[in-house]
């Protein structure tokens, strides 16, 4: 099984959020992977994904081998298919971060083992499972409104399948061109239809945030849009997540995947304040993980 989108999980999405929520509290300091290797290919920079997922394979027992493209033959001209039917004669799975979403999607083409998508252009399984469970963790329930005041890339496209997925109602506020992936919201749209989620897009953060129970925001500038930079930061400029915006939804508790832009989509005044979970979201990372590697290699 691989998971290339959120939609890959779409089955046991809640098992593996309270299967999360169970190992937060026992460590699952098992032998459950003893054995097992998961190769980690980033071709982007990563903090959390890099980490949480070497902590979690280390944790169940198992390892994990960074494997940065530049230092494989990949980085002198190796075909991607090559290199996906070798990695798999040796390891157990793969997490991959990559440019191009389509990339990812070969490199699975090639494997014989599980791929996971650490991050493309396109989606961000691995964050947006883990900010489920946060939400499940906070809220208890899906029962919920989540909004999301930014920019439609990669984390906002796979938060509008995983809430979709799990019933949770979804805004979503972005200026006129940065609207999330149109295949996915029409994916969303129709898994909601069967789930009962609401979604809603809007190019009003206001109408987005009033009475929200979670107001989630992401970078204006991802990886790879350094050029569009300037642009950028004047059209998203009245999308900041700050304590004006918030007094739409006093009770809201504030996300953020991270890294983020202090000053740009959110004040260190709100990040750092006791509305905002961004640091049990990022911690849930290594936790949703560890249920995930358990689901896949175990
Ligand atoms: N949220 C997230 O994926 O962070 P990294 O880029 O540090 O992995
Ligand atoms: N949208 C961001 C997410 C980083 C975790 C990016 O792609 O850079």
């Amino acid at each position: 099984m691989n998971v290339i989108s959120i939609i890959d999980l779409k089955e046991e999405f809640e098992e593996l959020i309270d299967s999360a929520l169970e190992l937060k509290i026992s460590g699952g300091y098992k032998e459950s992977l003893k054995g097992k290797t998961m190769g980690l290919i980033f071709e982007k920079a990563s903090t959390r994904t890099r980490v949480s997922f070497e902590v979690a394979m280390n944790h169940l027992g198992g390892i994990a081998l960074y494997l940065s493209p530049k230092e494989m033959q990949l980085g002198r001209g190796e075909t991607l298919a090559d290199t996906a039917r070798v990695l798999s004669r040796y390891l157990d799975g793969v997490v991959i971060r990559a440019k191009r979403h389509s990339d990812v999607v070969d490199f699975a083409k090639y494997s014989s083992i599980p791929v996971i998508n650490g991050l493309t252009d396109k989606e961000h399984p691995s964050q947006i499972l883990a900010d489920i469970m946060t939400v499940k963790e906070f809220k208890g329930s899906f029962n919920a409104i989540l909004a999301y005041v930014g920019d439609g890339n990669n984390v906002c496209n796979s938060l509008l399948l995983g809430s979709a997925i799990v019933g949770l109602n979804i805004r979503v506020a972005t200026p006129e061109g940065y609207e999330p992936d149109s295949d996915i919201l029409s994916k969303a749209e129709e898994i909601a239809d069967t789930t009962g989620s609401k979604i809603l897009l809007t190019r009003n953060p206001e109408e987005a945030v009033s009475h929200a129970d979670f107001v989630y925001t992401d970078v204006w500038v991802s990886m790879g849009q350094e050029e569009e930079m300037e642009k950028r930061l004047r059209d998203f400029k009245p999308y900041q997540i700050n304590r004006e915006l918030l007094s739409l939804a006093p009770h809201a508790r504030v996300m953020h995947c991270l890294p983020a832009h202090r000053g740009q989509e959110i004040t260190d005044e709100v990040i750092d304040s006791n509305m905002s979970i961004v640091f049990d979201q990022a911690e849930n990372r290594l936790h949703a993980q560890k249920a995930l590697l358990k689901r896949l290699l175990g």
